[in-house]
């Protein structure tokens, strides 16, 4: 399962980087606009940057919902660095969008997919990734897990080669349970990934170790 991040925070993308288990990352308006990055020139700066420090797919949102205007920032965007894909919103003019960037060897991402149908139209239009939200279907009592398992199933009978990559992941057992689904990618916040790491047991474990270590040392 590939591991991205879901920020468009320096530090926190550094952070992951350093612990070698990052394969990507995720931006979108709404985490650029949280970083303060507003204005074309300064969006591009820090895409690049971001393509900079990883080691990996890094996807940049396209702001427009007409096919042409997609086209033209998509090309400009993809232009920044061979790491971009361009994430495209999960709409009629975006659908087109997405096959034309597929003809064209370009890497794409549909984002905002919250259902089966969606994810299928995606696959067929040769996207690269598929983003279902699971995060924010759970927030509406939706079970956003299920719809990962569902598309997986879907994507498997056809042999699609369009990679789920589950987004709007909120905690570490959302992680897991996508692992468990067979989502290929997730893409959560650096929150949930170290939730990762703790166990009680490996604290006590390990706290253990050093204090017998150091008695025998003493012996
Ligand atoms: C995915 O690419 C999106 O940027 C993201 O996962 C949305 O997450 P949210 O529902 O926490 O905003």
């Amino acid at each position: 399962m590939k591991f991205f991040i879901d920020t468009a925070n320096l530090n926190e993308i550094r952070e992951a980087q350093d612990l070698g288990i990052l394969d990507g990352v995720t931006t979108n308006p709404s985490l650029m606009a949280k970083e303060g990055i507003t204005g074309k020139d300064r969006v591009m700066q820090h895409y690049k940057a971001i393509c900079d420090i990883v080691d990996g797919d890094v996807s940049a949102e396209v702001i427009a919902t007409t096919f042409n205007e997609m086209i033209a920032e998509g090309e400009e965007l993809a232009e920044i660095d061979d790491k971009i894909v361009v994430k495209v919103p999960m709409i009629k003019e975006g659908i087109k969008a997405i096959n034309y960037f597929s003809e064209k060897g370009i890497k794409t991402n549909c984002t905002l997919v919250f259902s089966a149908g969606q994810a299928l139209l995606a696959a067929k239009a040769g996207a690269t990734y598929v983003s279902p939200f699971i995060g924010r279907l759970d927030d509406i009592s939706v079970d956003g897990v299920a719809l990962i398992e569902q598309i997986a199933l879907i994507y498997r009978n056809y042999s699609y080669s369009t990679e789920i990559l589950a987004a709007s992941i909120r905690h570490p057992m959302h992680i897991i349970q996508c692992a468990e689904v067979g989502a290929d990618v997730m893409t959560g916040p650096l929150s949930a990934i170290n939730a990762l790491f703790s166990h009680p047991l490996t604290d006590i474990g390990l706290a253990k170790f050093l204090a017998d270590h150091k008695k025998a040392g003493t012996k």
